[in-house]
């Protein structure tokens, strides 16, 4: 069965003091996940190993990086590899999101090595796709988002696809509190997972975990998640908010 995933993108925020209360309001909650249920902080990379000693990998609880490089090492100063995550233990890292694509150009053959790294040194990426504004008020988010999963995660094999989690971020919905509303997301996702389903087949699609990201609230988490196709969310402001992101873990399906 895949996972229902509440994934928290604290972006470049909070410094280390902040981070560290932040990780501890949360998680002196004890929110009891369900076995099919995970929650993913995805921190800044000078955090990343306070964070993971904070947690409980066993109960659910795991760190992610928000990025890393597209090559494995080397003269690429001020980058951080997929296997350096890996030797402090780091298990998810977020690969493509829109910032990065946006501001720093990085292209779909860019994010297919990362993807391919990250896979190779043990790491699930949460590939991020979503269409601009222009593109949805055209009508052409289905084909655009469908040419990107095309063009980073098709080379994958089976095996590979079901380790990576899909996050469905609309950058008209990213930080501008402007919700996609539970209907569009859906129909969304179920674009995403027959996409899926025609190059993989229904069992691998269905074992895929799409999560939605854009404005995600405690106050929507519910209405977003109560969704078939929408299998957790990737949450920017609002994880940076420890009261609210306990509501959004508390709203995933079981
Ligand atoms: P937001 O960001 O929740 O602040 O809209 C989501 C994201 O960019 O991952």
């Amino acid at each position: 069965m895949r996972k229902q995933i509440a994934a928290a993108n604290w972006k470049m925020n909070l410094t280390y003091g902040a981070a560290e209360a932040l990780l501890n309001d949360i998680l002196k909650e004890q929110v009891a996940l369900a076995p099919d249920q995970k929650v993913i902080f995805a921190v800044p990379f000078p955090y990343l190993i306070m964070a993971k000693s904070g947690v409980e990998e066993e109960q659910g609880y795991s760190i992610a990086a928000q990025n890393c490089y597209s090559k494995s090492s080397g003269a690429y100063t001020g980058e951080v590899s997929a296997e350096m995550l890996q030797s402090i233990g780091i298990k998810y890292c977020v690969i493509g999101h829109s910032e990065r694509r946006e501001y720093f150009g990085e292209s779909a053959e860019m994010l297919a090595e990362k993807v391919d790294l990250c896979l190779q040194h043990e790491i699930e990426p949460v590939f991020c796709c979503g269409e601009a504004l222009n593109i949805r008020e055209e009508g052409a988010q289905n084909n655009y988002v469908q040419t990107q999963l095309e063009a980073s995660l098709f080379h994958l094999t089976e095996d590979q696809m079901l380790k990576v989690i899909i996050a469905y971020e609309p950058i008209w919905a990213i930080g501008t509190g402007k919700t996609a509303s539970s209907v569009q997301a859906q129909e969304m996702h179920a674009h995403i997972r027959s996409v899926f389903a025609a190059k993989y087949g229904d069992e691998v699609a269905n074992n895929i975990s799409i999560l939605y990201g854009g404005s995600v609230k405690g106050s929507n988490a519910a209405e977003l998640f109560s969704k078939p196709d929408v299998d957790g969310g990737l949450v920017g402001g609002a994880s940076l908010v420890a009261t609210d992101f306990v509501e959004i873990i508390k709203a995933l399906k079981r």
